[in-house]
């Protein structure tokens, strides 16, 4: 019975000594991995890290710090000289994994840490899909077809919420993926609506709008299709009065150079008829003249 016991607890401390306490942390944010005991000066502290057990800090008469392997740690570490707990400082996801502290004072203790870390989350983006509204199927008439999408993601799940019931959702284990949801709601549809991603340890959240997104189909049509057709009826428009206008202003001067050549008045207007007139009757003159 004795050896059971002892038995159960040398594996039980194995099982600590292996999994230790789990981490988690986002990229970019600094962790303390707390030694949680208070060294005496005399103490010898070593921390490793990984598999291969790189050494990464010390404090053997002197705190020391190393760059680690592919001296990933450079510039990252900090070993609290009173508690000898470690800092990371602006982490990647190449520091995750395990971390021991190994201390040596009265007695040998020592410590694991399994960090992980998460990327920074992007923001799901909501989008109307149009191409359902092409389709002239019932559905389409009534109902506002949605994706709310994200791209680059692991880890994650993304969800669309009514309130604060949950409608779908899809989740992924794999690393850099694209994700996208659909959901559809009605033109007149007043709850509200959110598309969430969440991993482990933080969630980002966008709320649809309805009266922004879902316009219906015939404005959308205007606005993807219509609207270069648009363009070529004002630019018809524009071209075909500007034409009356103009024939307009020719039939004007026309007839006011007919009325200023007949009283003979001084109009800048007219100064070429006016010449070629008056060009006309010396030549007529001279013919006369000659003849
Ligand atoms: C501990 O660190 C502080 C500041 O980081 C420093 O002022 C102090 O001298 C250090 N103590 C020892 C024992 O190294
Ligand atoms: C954090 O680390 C990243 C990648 O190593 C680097 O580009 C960035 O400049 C660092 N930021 C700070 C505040 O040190
Ligand atoms: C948009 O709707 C069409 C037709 O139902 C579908 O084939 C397509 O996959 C949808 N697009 C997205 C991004 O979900
Ligand atoms: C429109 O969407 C609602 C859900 O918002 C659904 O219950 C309904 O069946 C849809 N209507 C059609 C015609 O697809
Ligand atoms: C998102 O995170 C906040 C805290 O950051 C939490 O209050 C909220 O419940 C989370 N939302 C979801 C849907 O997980
Ligand atoms: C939704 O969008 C419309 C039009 O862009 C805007 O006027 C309205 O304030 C928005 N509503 C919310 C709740 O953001």
């Amino acid at each position: 019975m004795f050896h059971v016991i002892v038995m159960f607890c040398l594996c039980w401390w194995h099982l600590i000594g292996v999994f230790g306490e789990s981490v988690s942390v986002m990229e970019g944010d600094s962790v303390t991995l707390h030694t949680e005991s208070q060294i005496h000066e005399d103490d010898d502290i070593v921390w490793l890290f990984g598999v291969k057990q790189s050494l990464i800090a010390k404090k053997w008469l002197i705190f020391s710090t190393y760059e680690g392997p592919d001296e990933i740690f450079r510039d990252r570490l900090k070993l609290d000289n009173q508690t000898g707990s470690l800092t990371i400082t602006n982490i990647t996801t190449q520091h995750a994994g395990l971390y021991e502290a190994k201390i040596r004072g009265a007695k040998l203790t020592s410590k694991t840490f399994s960090v992980s870390v998460y990327a920074r989350l992007p923001v799901p983006v909501i989008t109307r899909n149009s191409s359902q509204c092409s389709s002239s199927s019932s559905s389409s008439q009534q109902n506002c077809s949605l994706v709310c999408s994200v791209v680059n993601v692991g880890h994650v799940t993304l969800s669309w919420y009514k309130g604060n019931s949950l409608l779908s959702s899809i989740s992924v284990s794999d690393l850099s993926i694209s994700l996208s949801l659909p959901l559809e709601v009605e033109y007149q549809d007043k709850n509200s609506y959110s598309c969430v991603l969440n991993n482990h340890i933080s969630n980002q959240t966008t709320h649809l709008n309805i009266t922004e997104l879902c316009h219906t189909c015939s404005e959308l049509f205007i606005r993807d299709q219509g609207l270069p057709l648009l363009y070529i009826v004002l630019i018809s428009a524009a071209a075909g009065s500007l034409l009356i206008v103009a024939t307009i202003m020719i039939f004007c001067i026309y007839k006011k150079c007919r009325k200023t050549t007949e009283t003979r008045s001084d109009s800048a207007l007219c100064k070429p008829a006016r010449k070629m007139k008056s060009k006309k009757d010396p030549l007529y003159g001279n013919l006369a003249k000659k003849q």
